[in-house]
């Protein structure tokens, strides 16, 4: 998984029982999501479409790094869909725990917001498609000789 972004879990960010409040950590996610796919599709328009089931399955404190991973879970046409793990970093001891783990899609737009397909070289790049056969003169050409 890639590091995605780095946020500082400040006393501003909390909830009332001192845990990182939920809808912040879930604000951080979206948007590190957001650029992580756009990097991935090589376009800045891209869209949330979805945010499935999200575990906050341990809290993150004041002190503490909020770290975002991400990586390519599948590439469709229009979107793609990333798993996204956000992890509680402690900066005395580098050890990390997993507060919030889940899997969002993302969908190429144009300037009117309707979908369009995500470019071949990406899919291509991230193995969610064959890349054509290279014929002797898409690759530059070559002849053999016989004689
Ligand atoms: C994103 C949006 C443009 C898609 O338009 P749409 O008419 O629903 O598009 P489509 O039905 O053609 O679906 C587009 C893609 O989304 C996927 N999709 C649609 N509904 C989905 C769902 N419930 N779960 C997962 N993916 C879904 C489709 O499978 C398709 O992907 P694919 O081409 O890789 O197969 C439109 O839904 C929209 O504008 N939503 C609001 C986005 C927004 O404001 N987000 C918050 C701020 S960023």
């Amino acid at each position: 998984m890639e590091l995605i972004n780095t946020y500082p879990v400040k006393k501003s960010d909390l909830g009332f029982h001192g845990n990182l409040f939920g809808g912040k950590a879930l604000a951080w996610i979206d948007a590190s999501a957001a650029a992580y796919a756009m990097q991935v599709c090589d376009t800045p328009r891209v869209v949330t479409i979805k945010i499935e089931e999200c575990l906050f399955k341990k809290p993150a404190k004041e002190g503490q790094l909020l770290k975002v991973y991400g990586k390519v879970h599948n590439i469709g046409n229009t979107s793609v869909k990333l798993y996204i793990e956000a992890r509680a970093h402690n900066v005395y001891t580098g050890k990390q725990t997993t507060v919030v783990s889940t899997y969002i899609t993302f969908v190429r737009i144009d300037e009117e917001g309707n979908p369009i397909p995500i470019s071949e070289r990406v899919k291509i790049k991230y193995g969610f498609k064959i890349p054509p056969k290279q014929t002797p003169d898409s690759s530059g050409g070559f002849d053999i000789y016989n004689g």
